[in-house]
């Protein structure tokens, strides 16, 4: 009988690639997916270390399996990712139960170490040695071996795939856990990365999301040879077949005009950047060693803005970093107030041990007045959203339509929905990255698609697909453009 695997992923993109590539290769060794805890013979839990709250969900899960393993002991359960790789002890000590616990730099053993476990019963053991000695060239065997045919039924859709091209990070934000569970900075070779591309959109993929911690800071010397994320972009951007190329998540001082000359000259890169702020106070910046002032980083807005017509920026914001007073929340405050940004994923400070941070500064701003600070800077945000969003009503756009809005999918007359003549409600993203949502046939799946935009609420726009007829009969300017939408997962 087939073995059956079920895996829960928590965190980032590059945490639900890493499954997808964790799923393909046990795939490969005759194992099939389920979405049923009780039925799987493998149950994989890929971690996330950037908050507490991201590790107590993992904890909890935990909890809920271990009656299934009382039940059929044979059942392997197995801890992947950032976790494994920051807290093995700690997973040992709480659920004792777990038979595998597996780094971020050694997922391309799982397989393996899973016939381990079955063979002996013993607990399996493998994450990286660390930045040092070692570490660096550990972390690149793994990901280049470890860089297989894909498997694209775990894909967001079929059409869509993400594509690392760098992994780790050598920024070292104080508070910041990812330089120690990711490793050192490391970029992939260019040709590996236009090879996976080809076989990407071979495979009917149309867009594709390059992943890096601080994707921009992309750079594969070889020689006397430089690829930038520029060089890397436009030696793909001619694949036949691929539509849509997007990068997360960049850093404000790497965000070179070469780069953004590309994506404002490449018809195919999509017209977003993500560019986490994370604060609007020098002083609190300082102390998060980002290495960049306020207004730094809003000179570098202006220059995006200026090179980019209409592109859309988004942030990441922490609130209630170690010595954040009323005054540096302020300055924050006024930040996202003047920089109109498309949307802000907001979190509270979460102090995480090991870092920097957690070493030097106390854990000052009491949870309240950290939850306070990110319903006030929520409430601006929402309105620049707003705004932006109403902007765009009037405008044409063109969307490559993901699937079913999330209304739809929680209906439930799944029979009718799959029927192709059923007209139903769709959605899907803009070139600019705003969710639009809109009636029309399942067979406008995949495919992109011109929207009159008609109406808009602080996330979501709303509009008609237009027949080649009509198009004439609208505007196709875009009006000033920095709008609202949220994708679902924030890139560490
Ligand atoms: N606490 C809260 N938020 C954090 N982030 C990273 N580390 C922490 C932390 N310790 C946020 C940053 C980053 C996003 C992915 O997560 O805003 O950009
Ligand atoms: Fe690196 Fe981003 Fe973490 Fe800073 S916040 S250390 S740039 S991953």
């Amino acid at each position: 009988m087939t073995q059956k695997v079920y895996i829960e992923t928590v965190g980032c993109q590059m945490n639900v690639l890493d499954s997808e590539l964790v799923i393909g290769a046990l795939r490969r060794h005759g194992y099939d997916l389920t979405d049923t805890p009780a039925d799987a013979d493998v149950l994989l839990f890929n971690t996330c270390s950037v908050r507490e709250h991201a590790e107590d969900k993992t904890y909890s899960a935990l909890g809920r399996v271990r009656l299934l393993k009382r039940d059929k002991p044979d059942t392997v359960i197995g801890v992947l990712g950032c976790m494994a790789q920051k807290d093995q002890e700690a997973i040992r000590k709480r659920a004792p139960y777990v038979d595998m616990i597996v780094g971020t730099g050694q997922l391309g053993a799982v397989p393996e170490l899973v016939a381990k476990v079955r063979a002996t019963r013993e607990p399996q053991l493998a994450v990286s040695l660390g930045r040092t000695d070692g570490g660096r060239n550990e972390v690149e065997a793994s990901f280049i071996s470890y860089d297989p045919a894909r498997d694209p039924s775990m894909r967001p859709t079929p059409f869509q795939a993400y594509v690392r091209i760098q992994i780790g990070c050598d920024k070292f934000c104080t508070y910041c856990v990812v330089p120690s569970t990711r490793g050192p900075e490391q970029s992939r070779p260019p040709e590996h990365i236009w090879g996976e591309v080809r076989q990407l959109v071979d495979q009917g993929c149309k867009e594709v999301t390059l992943l890096g911690q601080t994707v921009n800071s992309y750079v594969y010397t070889d020689g006397d040879r430089k690829t930038r994320l520029s060089d890397l972009i436009s030696g793909m951007h001619d694949v036949p077949g691929l539509e849509r190329i997007k990068f997360v998540t960049n850093y404000p001082k790497d965000m070179t005009d070469d780069l953004l000359d590309a994506v404002r000259e490449l018809p195919k890169v999509v017209k977003y950047l993500h560019v986490p702020v994370q604060s609007g106070c020098d002083e609190v910046l300082k102390r998060m060693k980002r290495n960049y002032t306020a207004a730094y980083y809003m000179e570098m807005l202006a220059r995006c803005r200026e090179l980019v017509p209409n592109v859309s920026v988004s942030s990441d914001f922490i609130v209630g970093f170690c010595g954040e007073t009323e005054e540096s929340f302020a300055k924050t405050m006024e930040l996202v107030r003047v920089a109109a940004f498309k949307n802000s994923f907001i979190f509270k400070y979460s102090e995480r041990g090991g870092t920097k941070a957690a070493d030097r500064y106390p854990d000052d701003v009491p949870d309240d007045v950290k939850k306070r600070r990110n319903n006030d800077l929520l409430l601006v945000q929402n309105e620049n959203s707003r705004t932006d969003h109403r902007n765009q009503v009037g405008t044409v756009v063109e969307v490559l339509v993901e699937g079913p809005s999330r209304r739809e999918r929680s209906a439930s007359n799944q029979a009718n929905r799959e029927e192709a003549s059923h007209v139903t409600q769709l959605t899907g993203r803009s070139m600019a990255d705003h969710i639009v949502v809109f009636d029309g046939t399942a067979r406008l799946i995949g495919r992109t698609v011109r929207i009159a935009i008609t109406d808009a609420s602080p996330f979501t726009l709303y509009g008609d697909v237009l027949t080649d007829e009509v198009v004439g009969a609208v505007s196709r300017e875009p009006t000033a453009s920095v709008a609202p939408s949220r994708f679902s997962l924030p890139l560490v």
